[in-house]
């Protein structure tokens, strides 16, 4: 009974998953087995997949990191990785094979494979990376401009992330899609994966329409919880609402 009148005068919204599959790609995830801090096997993945299928997603671009010192991965490793889960998740008669990018740090080593065009983009060249969450980079907009000289269309990562782009006129932000990068927004950011930073720049980059992409930047099972609380997210509605995302244009 109690639970009846919770339900009645809950003001959370109830988003069907039709309106949450309406996302349709997933382009940040880490489900290549071993290879980074991320998924640990391929039943691990194979779970998550599972369940993200369940939601409605129809195209999984998973994005191990290369992070040069940390995790040294480079085309050969997300490749054939990659390969390797998806001959698990055929063997289980999974309806999907994963497609394998890359997350890739920016630093010294990002600039010098962005020279010599050793990247592995996903869906006609976007390039996916990221930033130090502790130090602003000196040089973002040089490596946008290489990256978009080359033909890559570069895409940073959980822009919502780094507490020292944030003002409240977000110019840093707008600097960056200004310089001819998208931004993706980590789904997860919503529902207080990250705490309570992230989820208020997160709602004001929604809000300002500023975001281009979302993913769920998925590392492991225990984050499933994450999925199906966006399910009852107001500001998850209200990005769905505004129907501007991206992520279809991967498929
Ligand atoms: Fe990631």
């Amino acid at each position: 009974m109690l639970q009846i009148f919770k339900n009645i005068f809950s003001s959370k919204p109830k988003i069907n998953i039709e309106s949450l599959a309406s996302i349709g790609v997933d382009m940040h995830s880490h489900l290549v087995p071993g290879i980074d801090d991320g998924s640990k096997s391929a039943e691990e993945s194979l779970k998550i997949l599972e369940r993200m299928y369940e939601l409605g997603f129809r195209k999984i671009i998973t994005t191990p990191h290369t992070m040069w010192g940390g995790y040294d991965n480079t085309p050969e490793t997300i490749s054939n990785g990659a390969q390797a889960l998806n001959q698990f998740l055929e063997d289980q008669n999974f309806p999907l094979k994963v497609e394998a990018s890359s997350e890739y740090y920016s630093d010294g080593h990002f600039d010098e494979l962005i020279k010599t065009k050793n990247l592995l983009p996903f869906a006609n060249n976007h390039i996916l990376f990221e930033l130090s969450y502790m130090f602003k980079p000196s040089n973002l907009a040089v490596t946008i401009f290489d990256l978009s000289v080359d033909g890559y269309k570069p895409i940073l990562a959980h822009p919502e992330r780094y507490n020292y782009l944030f003002d409240k006129d977000l110019k840093e932000y707008n600097k960056i899609k200004d310089s001819g990068a998208y931004l993706q927004l980590n789904l997860f950011s919503l529902v207080d994966a990250y705490g309570p930073a992230a989820k208020q720049i997160a709602h004001k980059l929604i809000d300002a329409d500023l975001i281009d992409f979302v993913g769920t930047d998925i590392h492991n099972t225990a984050q499933l919880s994450y999925l199906d609380a966006l399910l009852s997210d107001p500001y998850m509605d209200k990005l769905l609402q505004k129907d501007k995302l991206l992520n279809k244009t991967l498929l």
